[in-house]
């Protein structure tokens, strides 16, 4: 039987994971030297079965994505037939495209990583950019869909005459899928930004949400600026109560604080990024994705 290999970023997927699929979690040793270079031991004999790797890029990505190469090379050496890489958030994944002259393509050098140490498939949770998949070549990678249990959520806070707003033009097919699951209507808003400060700007819109509940949906919460311009917006049109949900909730420079002075009620995301909002879980999502790799 498939063993779980835990990362020491995402010790509740994990065991969530093995309640769900049956599995064993193995054991699994790490510490950090004194210098900052990360150790990884996989103390069990995998004995032949397949190690299914969960470790997530959150932050600190960049020790994070380490960890997740030692994982996979650990479980090599200790004996796996095939490893899984289950890799919940995927970081640098905005960095999808080169946007200015002489960038480094980030996903596509942890993509390349993960394929040098030998993964044979990898696994995430909405991918923030399908191009990141294109650059695994030489394994199957893919991403499963987290919103519809995120819409599950939702649904159960009996939300009045709901309106799912997508902060940004290019989410508005998640926000579709939501409204559709809750028997919403969606929208969108105009966002841009700078591609050298980093600065959001999002354009004014009126929207009728008088009385409405107003749930703005993302895949990533980063520094919350772009929920917070929406939230801003939406605020003028008097609605009943507004909700923030994504996938990914990475809340860097207090980005819950600032959500909250902004209005925004209550925050919702998935452990994916295991934190005190993580009301909703993937593990239903990534159990389907492993079972159809093993079957396939
Ligand atoms: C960007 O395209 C993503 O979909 C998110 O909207 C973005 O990462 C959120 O970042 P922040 O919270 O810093 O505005």
């Amino acid at each position: 039987m498939p063993l779980l290999i835990p990362g020491p970023s995402s010790p509740l997927l994990t065991q969530r994971l093995a309640e769900v699929c049956g599995y064993r979690v193995a054991k699994v040793s790490h510490k950090v030297f004194p210098d900052g270079e990360s150790y990884i031991r996989v103390e069990d004999d995998l004995k032949e079965e397949a190690a299914i790797v969960v470790q997530s890029c959150s932050p600190p990505q960049d020790k994070r994505v380490m960890e997740l190469l030692q994982l996979i090379d650990a479980s090599w050496r200790a004996g796996a037939s095939k490893v899984i890489a289950v890799v919940p958030y995927f970081a640098y994944s905005r960095q999808d495209k080169v946007f200015l002259p002489h960038e480094a393509l980030s996903s596509k050098i942890i993509a390349k990583a993960i394929e040098a140490v030998g993964a044979s498939f990898f696994v995430t949770v909405n991918v923030h950019s399908e191009l990141v998949l294109g650059y695994f070549d030489k394994i199957k990678a893919l991403s499963v869909d987290a919103f519809p249990e995120i819409a599950d959520y939702l649904a159960s806070l009996n939300l009045r005459d709901p309106l799912v707003l997508s902060p940004d033009r290019k989410r508005y097919p998640d926000a579709q899928r939501v409204a559709g699951l809750i028997n919403g209507e969606a929208a969108f808003l105009e966002k841009k930004r700078d591609l050298k400060s980093g600065e959001v700007t999002t354009e004014e819109k009126t929207l009728a949400v008088k009385g409405r509940d107003v749930v703005i949906v993302d895949d990533i919460i980063s520094t919350g600026g772009t929920i917070v311009n929406a939230a801003r917006i939406i605020l003028k049109g008097n609605p009943r109560r507004i909700t923030a949900a994504c996938v990914h909730g990475l809340y860097a420079a207090n980005a819950l604080e600032k959500l909250a002075a902004a209005g925004v009620e209550e925050v919702v995301s998935t452990d994916t990024i295991e934190s005190q909002t993580s009301k909703v879980t993937v593990a239903k999502a990534i159990a389907g994705a492993i079972k159809r790799l093993l079957e396939g």
